[in-house]
């Protein structure tokens, strides 16, 4: 499947040299066609303001939300933290809040559509979202659920089976991140066993979350273990790091292409 071409950098692509942001968007197939935009949904980010650790206030939102349509993006899926003892937005409070924030977006006339799904911690608090069975789901009934980063919720495997039985996708976040896997790739199989799909985290691949969860995440994409990717923006801090990410073949694998590119954006 092809894109047409929504970048902001023509000329720079004419001139045969990518500029660092122009290169997320941009790859050459072995054919002579380029495929463009295959990111055309952001699926994590936390541009909503004032509900969690992201934006500050509305106006880091909307800079975060235009510079990612400048960057091509057609569709921006806000996933706010639900974690208990830290952040314990309800389903309802984050609609809420996201309905005022549209009102003062829809002012701001940028061309994008946005959405609202949530990031789910995984630990003992989540067990009241199953039993509500009132989610903010990613489309296709996925959930986007995260484990702690240092130790894992000892009942995480319970939880993630009873999400399967309910009849939902898990969608674990960041798996490179999760310190204590990463000397037994076994877990990610077993994660993967239990039917979960994987997103990489754009920014790790940088070294913004340290050297060995860029090298876990370069294994696991040359393992086509991702089928998904995320931005996971908190703030214009990170907005920056996107500009030092050079992507190549090892991010732009067939998985990546195939689950990313072609079913998300005509199936959304
Ligand atoms: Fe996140």
């Amino acid at each position: 499947m092809r894109f047409s071409f929504l970048g902001t950098q023509p000329s720079a692509r004419s001139s045969g040299r990518l500029q660092p942001y122009q290169s997320l968007f941009v790859s050459d197939h072995a054919d002579g066609t380029t495929v463009i935009n295959h990111l055309a949904v952001d699926m994590h980010a936390h541009w909503l303001p004032g509900v969690d650790d992201g934006a500050k206030d509305f106006q880091e939102s909307i800079e975060i939300i235009r510079k990612l349509s400048e960057l091509g993006y057609r569709k921006l899926i806000a996933t706010p933290h639900i974690m208990s003892g830290y952040y314990d937005n309800s389903p309802s409070f984050l609609i809420e809040r996201f309905e005022d924030f549209l009102r003062k977006f829809l002012l701001e006339n940028i061309d994008i559509e946005l959405a609202l799904a949530a990031e789910y911690m995984i630990d003992e608090g989540f067990k009241k979202h199953l039993d509500s069975d009132f989610f903010l789901l990613l489309p296709r009934k996925m959930i986007l659920i995260e484990l702690p980063i240092l130790n894992a919720y000892a009942g995480y495997e319970e939880l993630i089976f009873e999400i399967k039985l309910k009849g939902y996708q898990p969608v674990v976040a960041h798996p490179e991140r999760y310190g204590y896997m990463h000397a037994d790739l076994e877990k990610y199989e077993q994660l993967k066993d239990a039917g979960c799909l994987f997103q990489l985290n754009m920014l790790s691949l940088n070294g913004q979350y340290g050297k060995n969860v860029a090298s876990i995440a370069r294994e696991l994409l040359d393992r086509n273990w991702y089928e998904l990717v995320g931005t996971d923006l908190h703030n214009r801090s990170q907005l920056k790091q996107l500009n030092s990410i050079e992507l190549n073949g090892h991010f732009l694998n067939h998985t990546l292409i195939k689950n990313v590119a072609t079913p998300i954006p005509t199936g959304i």
